[in-house]
C-alpha cells in the first residue's frame, strides 16, 4: 500500500516538474524570436496586470510606448503578440486571413454558437448566411423601426427639455439601442423608453456589466490553463441546464414562487428559445433579421443525400440563430448607444463642429420613406436622406478614432505556422491590434496632431489600417452598415431640434448641463462615460449637494421634504451661546439633511415600488380580492382637492379619500404580511447590558426579528392557513408584534404613511380603470430574490380597461 502510495506521490511531483518544465518553455517563445516582452509573473504571464488594470487597452498603449509597435504578452502561458504596426496588421487581418480567420478561442466558443467567437468553416457559414442580413436593401426596410423607437426618445427628451432639468441622455442612449435591436433583431417591442427596467434591458445589462462571464473565476480559470476550457464549459453548461430543469419541473411542485438564478446569459438564451419556437409555430412576415436567420434554419441540409455545397452552405442550425440574436442584441445595443454618447460629448465641447453638421442636416431634402405606412415615420430622414450627409460620416468617424469602442474583439490567432514580416509565428499564436496607439499615432493620422478632433482629416485618404473601429477584413463589424444608419438618423433628428451645449461638470464629471440657445433648438444634455464613473451613492450625495446649495441661494416655497429640512438646517444652534434645549434638538446639519435625502430617495422607492408589485401579483392571482376593492373603490365620494389648483387633478382620489378604504387597508397589510420587504433592517443592537426574558444580552450584541416565521406562525395568525392570502384575517386583534412589516416601536419606518398613502392612492386609480389578468410570464418570472430589499424580479400581467 506504501508502495503504491509512493508511487503515486513520485508521479504527481514527476507531473508537476514537467508542467513547470513545459510552462518554462513556452515562456521562452517571445525570447527566441527576439521579440520585447514587459515583466511578467509565473503561471499568470501578464494577465495579473491586465485583470487589475481598468482599461485593458489603454494597457496595452502604456506598454506599446516602452516596448514599440510590435511586443509579447502571455496570457498565462499562450503566446499573444501586441501590434501597432498597420503593415504587420493588414498583412494578419486581410492579407492571410486564410491563416488567421479566427479568434483566441475561449470557452465562449462552447457555450454559445454565434459569429462573434466561432471558429473555421463554422463561423464562414454563419458569416455567409447572414452577411445578406445587412445589405441596404434590408436596412432601409428596417429604417422606419429605428425612426419610430427614436420617436419615443424624442418625446423623452421633450420633457426634460420643458423642465429645462440636467439629465443623463447616455441612459436614454441605451435605452434606444436597445429597443431598436429588440425590434429589428426579433421582432418585440419592449419600450424601454416608458418601461426602463424591462428584464431583456435588465439581463443584458448584467451579462457585459460587473457579472459578465469574461469577469468570473471558471472564464479566468481557462485562461491561465487553457487545457480545462472544455471541460469547465461543459460544466457551466450543465449547471446552467440543471438550474433551467430545477425552475421549471421541480421547483413548480413545491413552491409557486421559488426559483433559482439563473445566470442572465442562460436566462437569455431560454428566452429566445421560447420566441424562436413561437415563431416556427406560428410564422409572421417580419422584416427582421431573426426571420432571415428562421429562413436558413428551415433549410437544414440532409446529412444522407448528396446536397450540393451551397445548401450546406447556406443553413444556420437553431441554437446558431439563438446565439447569435443574443450577440445582436449585445454587440448591437451596448456599442451604438456609447457611440452616441461620445459623440454628445464631442458636441457639447465643439460648437463649431456641431454648427457645422446642423447646417448640412439642415439641407438635407425630405425624402418620403415608402417602407412605412405610418404618414409620421415617412417624413423622417430615413436610409436614403442621411446617406447625403458627408460631414456627418467623418464626423463619426472622427468620433470613433478618438474614442474606440469594440477592442477587445480585434485579433486573429493564427490556425497554422506562418511568417509575418520575417517573425516566425507558430499555429495557435494570437495577435492583438493595439487600437489606442494606431489611432493616435503622429505617422497615421497627422500633420494635425491626432489629439485634436477634427473631422476633416478623414478627407485624406489614410492607411487601410490607420482606422480600425469596425475592424478589418472579412471579419470585421458585420453591423456596421447598421451602427451607422442608425447613429446617422438618431443624430440627424436630434440635431435639428436641439443644440448641445457644455455644462459646468462636463470635464470632471463627463456630463452636460442645459441653457436654451435657439428658440428652436434648446438641449438639456449629458453624456457620461464609463472612464470617470463615480460611485452611484458619492454621486447622489453630490448631486445633492448641489440641489441643497441652490435652494439656499434662492429658496422656493414648496412643500416636499427637502424644504421642511432645511428649515431645522437654518436653525442651526450658536455654540458659543446657551441655547434652549428646544433648539438644539431642532436641528439637522447639512450633511444630515443631504443624507437623509438620499435615504428617502433609496428607501422611498425599492420598498414601495415592490410592494405595489407585489400587491399586483396578488391581484392577478385572486380574481376574488380584486373585485372585493373594486367594489370598494366604486363607492368612494369624489372630495375636491384643495391642495392643488390643477383642476383634473383635482378630482382624483386624495389624501382623504382614501382614508375610508378599509378593505385596502387590509389588503394592503396582508400584501406585505405575506411578502415582507425591508426585513434587513430590523433589528436593534444592546447599547448596554441587559437582561430580556431571562437572559443576559451583553452590550453590542445584536437581536435580529425573524420576519418570515412571525408572518407566518399559525399562533399569531391563525386559525386560518397563514399561507392563504386573506385580507380579512387582519379584522381580528394579533399580538401587537405580530405585524412586523414597517418594524415597531419608536424606531419603526418613518416613511410608513407617506408609502401607505402613495400604495392606495396609486392602486385607487389604477383599479378604477381596468381589471389586471395574469399575464403567461407572471409565475415563471416572479422569482424572489434578497438583496437589500427582497424583490420580485418581474410581474407579467394584462389589463383589461374597465367599462366606464
Ligand atoms: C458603433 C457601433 C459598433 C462598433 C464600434 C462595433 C465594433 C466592432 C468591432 C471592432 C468588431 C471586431 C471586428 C474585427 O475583429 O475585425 C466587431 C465585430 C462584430 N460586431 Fe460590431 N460594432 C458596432 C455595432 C454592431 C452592431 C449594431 C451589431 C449587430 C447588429 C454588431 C455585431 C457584431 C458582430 C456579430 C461581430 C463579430 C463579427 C465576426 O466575428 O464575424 N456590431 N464590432
Amino acid at each position: 500500500m506504501f508502495i503504491v502510495f509512493l508511487i503515486l506521490l513520485f508521479g504527481f511531483l514527476a507531473l508537476l516538474v514537467y508542467y513547470y518544465f513545459l510552462i518554462q518553455q513556452r515562456y521562452q517563445y517571445f525570447n527566441q524570436r527576439g521579440i520585447a516582452t514587459p515583466p511578467f509573473n509565473f503561471f499568470f504571464g501578464h494577465l495579473k496586470t491586465v485583470w487589475n488594470h481598468p482599461s485593458h487597452h489603454r494597457q496595452l498603449e502604456n506598454w506599446t510606448k516602452q516596448y514599440g509597435k510590435i511586443y509579447g504578452i502571455y496570457e498565462g502561458t499562450h503566446p499573444i503578440l501586441v501590434v501597432s504596426d498597420p503593415d504587420f496588421l493588414q498583412e494578419v487581418f486581410i492579407k492571410q486571413f486564410s491563416v488567421f480567420h479566427t479568434r483566441l478561442v475561449t470557452m465562449l466558443d462552447d457555450v454559445s454558437s454565434n459569429l462573434g467567437f466561432s471558429t473555421g468553416s463554422k463561423w464562414r457559414r454563419q458569416r455567409h448566411v447572414i452577411n445578406p442580413s445587412f445589405t441596404a436593401v434590408k436596412l432601409k426596410a428596417m429604417s422606419p423601426l429605428i425612426n419610430g423607437s427614436i420617436n419615443d426618445l424624442m418625446d423623452k427628451l421633450l420633457e426634460h427639455s420643458n423642465i429645462g432639468d440636467e439629465f443623463n441622455i447616455y441612459l436614454y442612449y441605451k435605452r434606444v439601442t436597445m429597443d431598436v435591436i429588440c425590434r429589428c433583431a426579433f421582432g418585440v417591442d419592449i419600450d424601454l423608453q416608458n418601461n426602463p427596467n424591462h428584464i431583456y434591458f435588465q439581463k443584458v445589462e448584467e451579462l457585459i456589466g460587473v457579472h459578465t462571464i469574461l469577469k468570473s473565476p471558471i472564464y479566468k480559470m481557462t485562461q491561465l490553463v487553457p487545457e480545462t476550457r472544455s471541460i469547465l464549459a461543459r460544466l457551466y453548461l450543465a449547471h446552467n441546464t440543471a438550474r433551467k430543469y430545477i425552475n421549471t419541473r421541480v421547483l413548480p411542485l413545491i413552491s409557486s414562487t421559488k426559483q433559482l438564478d439563473e445566470s442572465a446569459f442562460a436566462w437569455l438564451l431560454n428566452r429566445l428559445h421560447t420566441i424562436v419556437e413561437q415563431r416556427q409555430k406560428t410564422p409572421i412576415s417580419r422584416k427582421d433579421l431573426l426571420q432571415l436567420m428562421l429562413q436558413a434554419m428551415n433549410k437544414e441540409p440532409n446529412q444522407n443525400t448528396a446536397e450540393d455545397d451551397n445548401k450546406t452552405n447556406h443553413w444556420l442550425s437553431k441554437d446558431e440563430v439563438i446565439g447569435n440574436t443574443v450577440a445582436f442584441m449585445v454587440a448591437g445595443y451596448e456599442t451604438t448607444s456609447t457611440a452616441l454618447a461620445y459623440a454628445t460629448y464631442v458636441l457639447a465641447k465643439h460648437p463649431d463642429v456641431l454648427k457645422k453638421l446642423q447646417d448640412e442636416i439642415d439641407q438635407l431634402p425630405i425624402d418620403n420613406d415608402d417602407n412605412t405606412n405610418d404618414e409620421k415615420i415617412k417624413e423622417y430622414p430615413n436610409y436614403d436622406t442621411v446617406t447625403h450627409l458627408s460631414y456627418m460620416d467623418m464626423f463619426i468617424s472622427e468620433v470613433l478614432r478618438m474614442y474606440p469602442i469594440g477592442n477587445f474583439t480585434l485579433q486573429r490567432c493564427a490556425m497554422e505556422n506562418t511568417v509575418v514580416q520575417g517573425i516566425n509565428i507558430e499555429k495557435g499564436t494570437t495577435v492583438y491590434a493595439d487600437i489606442y496607439s494606431i489611432h493616435y499615432d503622429r505617422e497615421l493620422w497627422g500633420p494635425d496632431d491626432p489629439y485634436i478632433f477634427l473631422p476633416e482629416r478623414h478627407k485624406t485618404k489614410r492607411h487601410p489600417m490607420a482606422f480600425m473601429a469596425f475592424g478589418a477584413g472579412p471579419r470585421n463589424c458585420i453591423g456596421m452598415r447598421f451602427a451607422l444608419i442608425e447613429i446617422k438618423m438618431l443624430l440627424t433628428r436630434l440635431l435639428r431640434e436641439y443644440t448641445i451645449l457644455p455644462g459646468e461638470h462636463l470635464e470632471i464629471r463627463f456630463q452636460i448641463v442645459a441653457r436654451k440657445l435657439r428658440n428652436t433648438r434648446v438641449l438639456p444634455l449629458i453624456s457620461s462615460t464609463k472612464q470617470l464613473d463615480e460611485s452611484a451613492f458619492a454621486w447622489l450625495l453630490n448631486r445633492l449637494h448641489t440641489i441643497v446649495e441652490q435652494r439656499q441661494k434662492t429658496p422656493i416655497s414648496r412643500k416636499d421634504l427637502l424644504q421642511l429640512m432645511l428649515q431645522a438646517m437654518n436653525k442651526e444652534p450658536n455654540q458659543n451661546t446657551a441655547e434652549d434645549d428646544n433648539k438644539t434638538n431642532h436641528w439637522l446639519s447639512k450633511d444630515e439633511v443631504i443624507g437623509n435625502t438620499v435615504a428617502f430617495m433609496v428607501a422611498g422607492y425599492e420598498t414601495t415600488s415592490t410592494a405595489l408589485a407585489y400587491a399586483t401579483y396578488v391581484l392577478a392571482k385572486h380574481p376574488d380580492v380584486l373585485k372585493k376593492l373594486q367594489d370598494e373603490i366604486d363607492q368612494l365620494p369624489i372630495d375636491s382637492d384643495d391642495n392643488t389648483n390643477d383642476e383634473k387633478i383635482k378630482e382624483y382620489p386624495n389624501y382623504d379619500t382614501v382614508t375610508h378604504l378599509s378593505y385596502m387597508d387590509m389588503f394592503i397589510s396582508e400584501v406585505l404580511r405575506m411578502y415582507p420587504i425591508g426585513n434587513f433592517t430590523l433589528q436593534r443592537c444592546a447599547m448596554e447590558n441587559t437582561v430580556v426574558q431571562g437572559i443576559n444580552i451583553e452590550k453590542g450584541t445584536t437581536v435580529y426579528a425573524d420576519i418570515y416565521s412571525i408572518h407566518y406562525d399559525r399562533e399569531l395568525w391563525g386559525p386560518d392557513d397563514p399561507y392563504i392570502f386573506l385580507p380579512e384575517r387582519h379584522k381580528t386583534k394579533r399580538h401587537p408584534m405580530a405585524f412586523m412589516a414597517f418594524g415597531a416601536g419608536p424606531r419603526n419606518c418613518v416613511g410608513m404613511r407617506f408609502a401607505l398613502i402613495e400604495i392606495k392612492m396609486l392602486l385607487t386609480r389604477l383599479l378604477q380603470e381596468y381589471t389586471i389578468l395574469p399575464g403567461e410570464h407572471l409565475e415563471s418570472n416572479f422569482n424572489i430574490h434578497e438583496e437589500i430589499a427582497i424583490v420580485p424580479e418581474a410581474i407579467w400581467i394584462k389589463l383589461l380597461k374597465r367599462e366606464t
